[in-house]
């Protein structure tokens, strides 16, 4: 299957952030075919051509913002999810680094399909330069006449925000992303009711991801049948596959849905040279893990959960036969423990003895009750917490588990890590 740049057609340009690089590429051509239709008839496009939401769950994009009542006398907002924070994701900030004025049309095309005045860019308060980025390429819109009052002598007004996050992993959770914009500690939201109809300060709002919004201009000015005519029916279009790890190319591979590993890694150069491949996740740390029986597993939202996991944020991280699998979940545990935000016991609690019994197996502490330990923690927190970094969390021990229940038991048997002889000085 060809790579299909789209998104990243010419991020490797000089200056591929300045506005004047942007209209030079079709920039805000596609706002300008939104603005010639009504919103109703940009929703009817966006849902037909079936884009799904890019920041995890595939919602259909389309589908959520026919959510937004109309004739209702509520303010209607919409908010970017630019909080990426997934371990291994690294797609959008790369994205807003290249092309922020793609964010930027997107956001005005979404907020004028769904009648909205006021639009903010949730962003990683730690990720500064993305945010000076953004910051500029909103100034030079207003000044462009793209933002602000009667864009392009349409009528349409929008004001747009870029807010700096404080850096809470959990604020990447769309409820408590609200709650943080609204200025108080980022927790979830009781879902439902859904940000569509109670979201920020109780009005309707549209929350999406960079990708999902950055993919719309596109859509807007090539049509239903050009997106369609990449991925699968029900998982069209192309999209942002990050590779990292050990992989002899990392980085980001714009693709269609529904392209395999397989084919990603003759992209990408292979596994690094002598080394074969042990063990991948197929959408970031919180989904279900791969080895490589999975290389041949169509990467869309079908195909992925029909082998057992979730395409996520499409962040493929690559691990070689030198890597310990019981350490790599040790270390995304460890980073759930710290980013549980407390809320719900069986997260708060659950990812606390997690950690512990896993650093007590790399250890050469461990005992010989403790895998089945951790499936019992695992099984009380997946699908028991209040939020899905309770599932994030527990779904990388029950799979690895799955596919490598010897390695975890050679922790046991043979008094510590087997790849790691001094693994008993870290985590005593
Ligand atoms: P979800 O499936 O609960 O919701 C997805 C979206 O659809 C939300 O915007 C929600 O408001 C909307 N929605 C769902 N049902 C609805 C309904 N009946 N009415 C109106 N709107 C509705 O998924 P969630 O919990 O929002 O996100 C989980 C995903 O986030 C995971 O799949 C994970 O891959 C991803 N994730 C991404 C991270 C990143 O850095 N990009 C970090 C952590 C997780
Ligand atoms: Fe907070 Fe974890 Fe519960 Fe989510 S699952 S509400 S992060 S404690």
């Amino acid at each position: 299957m060809p790579l299909t740049p789209v998104l990243s057609r010419f991020w490797d340009e000089p200056q591929s952030w300045t506005l004047e690089t942007y209209l030079r590429h079709d920039g805000y051509e596609g706002l300008r075919k939104a603005l010639a239709s009504t919103p109703d008839q940009v929703i009817q496009t966006v849902k037909d051509a079936g884009l799904r939401g890019r920041g995890g769950a595939g919602f259909p994009t389309g589908m959520k913002w026919g959510f937004i009542p109309q004739g209702d006398g509520k303010p209607h907002y919409l908010v970017v999810n630019a909080d990426e924070s997934e371990p291994g994701t690294c797609k959008d900030i790369p994205l807003m680094m290249a092309t922020p004025h793609a964010l930027v049309e997107g956001v005005i095309i979404a907020a004028y399909a769904i009648r909205s005045s006021k639009a903010f860019i949730y962003v990683r308060g730690e990720v500064i330069p993305v945010l000076r980025r953004l910051q500029a390429a909103v100034a030079e819109a207003y000044a462009a006449g793209y933002l602000g009052t009667n864009i392009l002598d349409s009528g349409f007004d929008l004001e747009l925000v870029v807010h700096a996050g404080a850096g809470a992993y959990i604020c990447g959770e769309e409820t408590a992303l609200l709650d943080s914009l609204e200025g108080r500690r980022g927790q979830p939201r009781l879902r439902p009711p859904f940000p569509a109809v109670a979201g920020l300060y109780a009005c309707p709002t549209v929350v999406n991801n960079v990708e999902s919004i950055a993919s719309v201009p596109p859509i807007l000015l090539n049509g239903i049948d050009w997106f369609r005519s990449m991925g699968s029916e029900k998982s069209p279009g192309f999209t942002l596959y990050s590779l990292s790890g050990h992989v002899t190319k990392p980085g980001q591979y714009e693709a269609p849905l529904g392209i395999t590993l397989r084919e990603l890694l003759e992209y990408a150069g292979g596994i690094r040279a002598g080394h074969r491949l042990k063990f991948w996740t197929p959408g970031g740390s919180s989904t279900p893990i791969f080895t490589d029986e999975h290389l041949d597993v169509a990467l869309d939202y079908e195909g992925v959960g029909a082998a057992g996991s979730m395409l996520g944020t499409k962040a493929l991280q690559i691990f070689d036969e030198t890597t310990c699998v019981v350490r790599a979940v040790l270390r995304w545990t460890e980073f759930y423990e710290h980013e549980s935000c407390g809320k719900c016991t069986p997260c708060r609690e659950g990812t606390y003895w997690l950690t512990q019994i896993l650093q007590r197996l790399e250890a050469g502490k461990g005992t010989e009750g403790d895998v089945e330990k951790l499936l019992d923690i695992s099984d009380s927190i997946l699908g028991k917490s209040f939020c899905a970094l309770g599932d994030g969390a527990a779904s990388p021990i029950l799979s690895s588990i799955k596919y490598f229940r010897d390695e975890y038991l050679a922790h046991f048997t043979s008094g510590g890590c087997p790849f790691d002889p001094h693994a008993a000085t870290l985590f005593s």
